[in-house]
């Protein structure tokens, strides 16, 4: 049984909104008229298909731009695919961008039961956790403060605990983990292999390929909004690093 199937999945995004955001923005308009933004449809993604199956460690790789991020909003749902089809078999959990998902008025304490809530689990199972959740991040001394006083580490720490603690069957890892410090880096990477052993689908985004090749053994190689190439980690990590180069070399000339 798969973990995450995409049939041929497009995303559209209309970029350049034509919408005044301010009085002074009206006026511009009105005095200067044809000065509008003209509005650029752009595909993020273009036919894209693929299967995870359960169990599988997958890195999805690709220039900045290239759709990554894109992918993984369509495997939480928090986007829909403009064509094609999203299918995903089990609870999904997740770090996307930095503070995705927190409220910043409300508390860490706050925020790990809304997040829990959203996540499906009910408030005695989201008390059943709590403690293991702040641990883990280390946040204890912090977890009545508004996490909008929380350093990029301190959210990163506390979106990643929740992830983990809520005991997914597939868990997304978008780049963020770069912010956490060394040793919380470790502890992530060595709970990833943890939750991976105990069968836990895990699907990582990264620019990091040393990490991609320590904890994935496919990859999926995203080429502005195209699927380029998806196989075994070290030979599309290898045509990936080839490529970029190529194209540096390219650029230089
Ligand atoms: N909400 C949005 N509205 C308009 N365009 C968007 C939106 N989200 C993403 N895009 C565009 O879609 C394309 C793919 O973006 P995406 O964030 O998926 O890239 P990425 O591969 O994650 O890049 P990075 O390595 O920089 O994180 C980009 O050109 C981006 O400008
Ligand atoms: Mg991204």
């Amino acid at each position: 049984m798969y973990a995450m199937l995409f049939e041929s999945v497009s995303k559209r995004f209309v970029m350049g909104h034509d919408r005044a955001r301010s009085f002074q923005d009206l006026m511009l308009r009105t005095l200067r008229p044809g000065s509008h933004t003209p509005r650029e449809i752009l595909w993020a993604l273009k036919d894209v298909s693929f299967m995870i199956e359960r169990g599988e460690a997958v890195a999805i790789v690709g220039r900045n731009g290239s759709g990554k991020s894109t992918c993984l909003k369509l495997m939480t749902r928090i986007l829909t695919p403009t064509q094609g089809s999203v299918d995903i078999q089990g609870r999904v959990a997740g770090l996307l961008e930095l503070g995705a998902g927190f409220h910043p008025e409300l508390t860490g304490r706050e925020n790990i039961y809304l997040n829990g809530a959203l996540m499906g689990l009910s408030r005695r199972e989201i008390a059943h956790r709590f403690d293991e959740i702040v641990a883990f991040a280390e946040l204890e001394r912090f977890v009545d403060a508004q996490v909008k006083f929380y350093s990029s580490g301190m959210t990163m720490r506390l979106g990643f605990s929740i992830a983990i603690c809520v005991n997914p069957d597939i868990l997304l890892i978008d780049e963020v983990l770069a912010v956490g410090d060394q040793s919380f880096q470790e502890k992530c990477l060595e709970r990833i292999e943890q939750v991976r052993a105990n069968g836990v689908t895990i699907i990582f985004v990264s620019h990091a390929l040393e990490t991609v090749r320590a904890l994935c053994e496919r990859v999926i190689w995203l080429d502005q909004g195209q699927l380029r190439e998806d196989g075994a980690c070290d030979v599309v990590v290898d045509d990936y690093v080839a490529a970029v180069h190529a194209h540096e070399e390219v650029a230089v000339e």
